[in-house]
């Protein structure tokens, strides 16, 4: 999304103690100059406000009367829950949130001009509050058909299938939607090995379900996927071949193949999307 800072603060910013989770962040961020220079950045993980000292951040949760994230709970299943904040009406809340995902990603960032986007903010319920567990942002009107601009699990939180809920959801918005998208490019290192290990799976599980050959046109109608992003995915899956005789391309579908697929995926994701439990409707 949008424009390469103009030449980042240095920073000196060590950790970042968000909640009571200590982390050490990958990027600098473009914190006010007064606050990159503190050792220790401390942030409200509710309202996500960014303080210099412990002692502000503890007088601070005092009166900080947040507990969730602002805007409409758009999915509950069980402690995991999803919030839609919009840019415009919670500006303060997204650009903190942008300069939080800031600190764990390389490239793209927008960080004041947040009108443009929705928030989609995951939590976790634990002690009757909704901790911080990742986000993605997503334009409201895509001329890119991107359905997904940031995507962040927090460090602490990484490599617990978060990252893939999150992305089956964006999907899942973008059905509702009756529309196809993908990511916003580039992606890095992480998100395109989170991607890739999404959409093998997702042709793989549509193929299955079909029991029988799809053109691309009608697996990207079923999944909401860009047909790209589903050609990459039947490569990975060995399915489209190209045929050396004819040089034209087949596919070669191996049931237990894709059966395999499915079941490794299913086995590491316990937490699923299920799509009655959203209760949305699209942005207009
Ligand atoms: N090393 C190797 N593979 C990894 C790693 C890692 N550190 N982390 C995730 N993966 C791969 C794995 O294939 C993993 O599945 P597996 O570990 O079960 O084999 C798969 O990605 C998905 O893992 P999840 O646990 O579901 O994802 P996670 O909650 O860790 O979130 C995310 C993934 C969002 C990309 C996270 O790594 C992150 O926030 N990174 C920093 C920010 C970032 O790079 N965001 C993407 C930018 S691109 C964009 O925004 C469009
Ligand atoms: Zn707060």
């Amino acid at each position: 999304a949008g424009h390469a800072p103009s030449a980042p603060a240095p920073t000196t910013i060590r950790f970042v103690q968000f909640g009571n989770k200590k982390t050490k962040p990958w990027y600098s961020a473009p914190y006010p100059e007064e606050y990159s220079c503190s050792r220790i950045l401390y942030i409200c993980e509710f309202c996500l406000k960014y303080m210099k000292s412990e002692y502000t951040l503890c007088r601070h949760m005092m009166k900080c009367s947040w507990r969730h994230p602002p805007g409409n709970e758009i999915y509950r299943d069980g402690k995991i829950s999803l919030f839609e904040v919009d840019g415009q009406q919670q500006s303060v809340y997204c650009q903190n949130l942008c300069l939080l995902a800031k600190m764990f990603l390389h490239s793209k960032m927008l960080y004041y001009d947040v009108e443009p986007f929705l928030f989609y903010v995951m939590t976790t319920y634990e002690d009757c509050k909704y901790h911080f567990v990742g986000y993605f942002s997503k334009e409201k009107r895509s001329a890119s058909n991107y359905n997904v601009s940031c995507i962040l699990t927090l460090p602490t939180y990484q490599r617990k299938g978060y990252g893939a809920f999150l992305i089956e959801f964006s999907y899942l918005l973008t059905q509702v939607e009756q529309k196809t998208g993908s990511p916003e490019k580039p992606l890095s290192d992480l998100g395109l090995v989170s991607y890739r290990s999404y959409w093998k799976m997702r042709v793989a599980r549509c193929l299955l379900q079909a029991n029988g050959p799809l053109s691309i046109e009608e697996i990207s109608k079923r999944t909401s996927m860009d047909p790209n992003d589903i050609i990459s995915a039947l490569e990975a899956l060995s399915i489209l071949q190209r045929n050396p005789r004819t040089n034209e391309y087949e596919l070669h579908i191996r049931q237990d193949e894709l059966q395999a697929v499915c079941n490794k995926w299913d086995r590491k994701h316990q937490q699923r999307v299920h799509p009655n439990l959203l209760r949305w409707t699209p942005y207009i």
